[in-house]
């Protein structure tokens, strides 16, 4: 059954950013001791789903940092944003729970990843639609920055589906949100 899914990276105190949305903390380890991983988990994803922070930051880094091919992207925003030419982008301003509908209907039986950042995966999961977490935790600490995942409510103790050690310290930790 097709998962909405939080593919993502933290340090061990639990922040995707800094307080200025900067993330070199996190490129200093490189992506490919990564990449094989990031290959099978983009396989089975048939959408996308991202907030204006973090669409803002990836067009910052150019066009060739568009890596997401034909695969519809939905960007959530209150504002007029500029448009990577030939990518499948659609702006969306709401309800996530409509966009949960939308994005898995696109997805046609494939997942949906939900890029980030945590205020967009944590609308999500306060509306019991976000099935899995699948961290990466770096082996670092920030002290303060923009949050994995700021939800309303504490959740129940998450099932643990899976474990990978990366190189240089990395954990990957997979965790089963909602119910089967
Ligand atoms: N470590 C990682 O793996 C990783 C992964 C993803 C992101 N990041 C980083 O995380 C940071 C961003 O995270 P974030 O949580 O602060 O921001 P975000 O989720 O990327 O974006 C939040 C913004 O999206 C818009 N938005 C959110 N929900 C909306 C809705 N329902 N309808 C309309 N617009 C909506 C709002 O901005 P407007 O309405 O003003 O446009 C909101 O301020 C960036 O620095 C990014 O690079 C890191």
């Amino acid at each position: 059954m097709a998962q909405v899914q939080y593919y993502v990276a933290s340090t061990i105190d639990g922040f995707i950013a800094d307080n200025n949305d900067n993330i070199d903390w996190l490129l200093q380890f490189g992506f490919e001791n990564f990449q094989d991983d990031y290959d099978r988990f983009i396989a089975d994803v048939g959408a996308i789903v991202m907030g204006s922070t973090t669409y803002e930051w990836i067009i910052g880094e150019g066009e060739q940092a568009w890596g997401y091919g034909e695969t519809p992207v939905w960007v959530l925003t209150s504002r007029d944003l500029p448009q990577v030419p030939d990518a499948n982008i659609r702006f969306f301003h709401g309800e996530v729970s409509d966009l949960h509908r939308e994005a898995l209907a696109a997805a046609d039986g494939k997942n949906v990843w939900v890029v980030g950042g945590g205020n967009v995966a944590a609308q999500f999961a306060d509306r019991g639609l976000l099935d899995e977490l699948l961290l990466t935790v770096m082996p670092i600490v920030l002290g303060s920055g923009k949050k994995l995942l700021p939800i309303g409510d504490m959740t129940e103790p998450l099932a643990l589906l899976q474990t990978t050690a990366f190189p240089r310290g990395a954990v990957g930790l997979r965790y089963r949100l909602t119910k089967d």
